[in-house]
């Protein structure tokens, strides 16, 4: 694998997983492949999860970890070809990813949309510029419109927790303050599409993802429906793919608390991380024992390095 920027650069998924879960059980076994190769892992927005697995799951390959906030710590970039660059932008990403490239063997790169133009995020014109420039394997450590190695790290949590052979999985949106990406859940769709399961996505009205990510699944706006005997309940927050980046008030009871799983009473609750307790999902499930998204982070380790150990193998 040369590059893990969705589930379409994956020849063979179940393989990955159950790649993924051997590593869990063995996570040092292929140190040797990481030996003397350099991991760099470049932020351009925040990050807790992806920053930490990924750079537990390169220690564990053998790997050397750079991490770069860019953001914060590098000089500002330029994004844009055919500009003069006679304002605050100090460096453009044709230098800055090439230069990076020198010193890396595999790099991952965070960056999210801007939420302003949606032909822009959803051309991932930065991830793609990294690619381009930087000329060493890429993985999305999070782009404008997909978060592949949340989406592995998930189906290795459904495959490992799951008690039936084809569950039922419901993404199920919830309410926040604030516009947020469609990454989580666009990538969520688009694996679980592939993936063995009963796909259900439960959203209000002008809340539809793009249908590039949803084509086999059942899309309802009747939450209560959707989520009756789930095995599984991804709760997840998004804003509207149209009109581009948009909120409207008016859906806090979309809310899961304890009284609404009383119709899903196998459920296992799912989450990205961060959550915002009693807004996006209630403490009493999180505290509770339905919510698996504790185990869900910590399975981010070994798609990690399932992932990178996949890119190794080919270096
Ligand atoms: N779920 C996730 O990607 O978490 P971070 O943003 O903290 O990396």
């Amino acid at each position: 694998m040369k590059l893990f920027s969705s589930v379409n650069d994956v020849k063979d998924v179940p393989a990955l997983v159950a790649e993924a879960l051997q590593l869990k059980k063995d996570p040092f076994a292929f140190q040797h492949l990481g030996k003397n190769k350099t991991l760099s892992l470049v932020f351009l927005n925040p990050s807790l999860r992806t920053r930490m697995s990924t750079q537990k799951a390169g220690a564990n390959l053998g790997m050397n970890v750079i991490v770069l906030n860019i953001d914060k710590e590098g000089w500002a970039l330029e994004l844009r070809d055919g500009v003069i660059m006679n304002g605050t932008t100090v460096e453009h990403i044709r230098e800055a990813a090439g230069v990076m490239g020198e010193y890396s063997d595999i790099i991952g790169v965070r960056s999210f949309p801007g939420l302003k133009d949606r032909d822009e995020d959803y051309s991932e014109t930065i991830f793609n510029k990294f690619v381009e420039f930087c000329k060493v394997p890429v993985v999305s450590l999070e782009s404008a419109t997909r978060h592949p190695l949340q989406s592995l790290a998930d189906l290795v949590t459904i495959e490992e927790l799951k008690t039936v052979s084809r569950p039922k999985v419901v993404l199920t949106w919830a309410p926040h303050i604030k516009p947020l990406p469609q990454a989580v859940p666009n990538s969520f769709a688009e694996w679980m599409c592939k993936a063995d399961v009963d796909f259900t996505i439960a959203h209000p009205a002008g809340y539809g993802l793009c249908a590039d990510f949803t084509n086999s699944a059942i899309i309802t706006h009747n939450q209560d429906e959707a989520i009756k005997d789930a095995d599984f309940i991804y709760v997840k927050n998004w804003s509207a793919y149209e009109p581009y980046g948009a909120i409207t008030g008016g859906n806090e009871d979309w809310m899961l608390n304890n009284d609404k799983l009383k119709i899903a009473p196998k459920a296992k609750i799912m989450h990205c991380l961060p959550v915002r307790r009693d807004l996006e999902l209630s403490s009493e499930i999180l505290d509770g024992p339905q919510s698996v998204v504790i185990h869900e982070a910590g399975n981010r380790v070994w798609a990690a390095q399932a992932v990178l150990k996949q890119m190794l193998e080919v270096l």
